[in-house]
């Protein structure tokens, strides 16, 4: 048995995370600030004497014994990303100073959920983790892109200079059941829009493409990541190569859902980066053959009926 530190494990991603690692017999502390995560994603996960729930903000030092630390914590979506830009700058930076001061003091692993934002607007495609990334520093999307790379170059500072155990993983867009319904990210979005029968926005021509991880892709490649060999630091991608236009996912959740919404459609937000995918074959060599192994369809299914039962209250 492991103590395992999630930051930000009341939200999305992390509450899955909480989740599984309990299933796997360790103890898990869960840290968020419930800026976008919230204790309803967690809830069920209180009566279990493994697992413990801390309100604190990780732009604050915290101290804790534990074996390994999956820093997740900050918001992941433009709009909540940039209603405080500098709260998510701080999120990022000061996060991951804390955060890795406490692996190094306590000799613990950890793992930095980085992001496909830090290859901008790319140039070259699919973007394997050798590419450098085309990013605009002084964008409105920069708290977030330089924020995370900013990160990543501190861990591997930290790696260099302190030789503290780190592990870096860049995820690509991933969606499943407690997405914020709000957060305008595409995958809730189309959903919430489709079961309420409002009409589907599409920015832009909707021939944008998309790769989109089911979350539980996601969370098989970090645990493989966390459990890697010690000298396979990262970045690795994870995500899932097969792309698809708006157009076809808002076409499939339609069809999953079957809404009478109809398609509409808005002018493109700036910095929208028109193309992203994932080279997962790093990945696929150091994480055991790791591969997204749930396909688009099924993924939507579970994800529909979760918002389904949160808009008709049965959550
Ligand atoms: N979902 C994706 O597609 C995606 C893609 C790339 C990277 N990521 C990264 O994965 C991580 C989790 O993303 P998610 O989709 O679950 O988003 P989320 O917003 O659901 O989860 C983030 C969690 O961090 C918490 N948080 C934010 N600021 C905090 C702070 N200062 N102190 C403590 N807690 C704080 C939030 O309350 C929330 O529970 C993020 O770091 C995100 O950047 C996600």
């Amino acid at each position: 048995m492991k103590r395992i530190l999630i930051t930000g494990g009341a939200g999305f991603i992390g509450s899955h995370l909480c989740e599984r690692l309990l299933k796997e017999g360790n103890e898990v502390i869960c840290l968020d600030n419930y800026f976008t995560g919230s204790k309803s994603n967690i809830v069920h996960l209180l009566e279990n004497p493994y697992f413990e729930l801390i309100r604190h903000d990780v732009t604050h030092p915290y101290f804790v014994e534990v074996d390994e630390i999956y820093n997740l914590a900050c918001p992941a979506s433009p709009v909540h990303y940039q209603y405080n830009s500098i709260k998510t700058i701080k999120t990022s930076v000061m996060g991951a100073i804390n955060m890795l001061g406490l692996a190094k003091r306590i000799k613990a692993r950890i793992l930095q959920a980085s992001t496909s934002e830090v290859y901008g607007d790319p140039l070259e495609h699919p973007q394997p983790e050798s590419y450098w990334g085309n990013v605009n520093p002084i964008g409105v999307r920069s708290c977030y892109d330089e924020g995370k790379r900013c990160a990543e170059s501190l861990f591997l500072n930290y790696h260099r200079q302190n030789n503290v155990d780190i592990k870096i993983v860049r995820i690509f867009n991933t969606y499943g059941p407690r997405m914020h319904p709000n957060d305008g990210r595409v995958v809730s979005n189309f959903i919430v829009q489709a079961l309420k029968g409002e009409s589907i926005t599409i920015f832009g021509d909707g021939s944008q493409t998309r790769s989109f991880q089911y979350v539980d892709d996601l969370l098989e490649g970090m645990i493989r990541m966390m459990k890697s060999k010690k000298s396979f630091t990262g970045p690795v991608n994870l995500g899932n190569p097969n792309e698809f236009s708006m157009i076809q996912l808002a076409n499939e959740i339609i069809d999953i859902t079957g809404s009478k919404s109809t398609i509409k459609y808005l002018p493109l937000p700036e910095d929208d980066p028109s193309q992203r995918q994932p080279d997962i074959s790093l990945a696929e060599k150091e994480l055991n053959n790791w591969q997204p192994v749930i396909q688009l369809r099924k993924g939507l299914e579970k994800t529909v009926t979760y918002f389904d039962k949160l808009l008709t209250k049965e959550l």
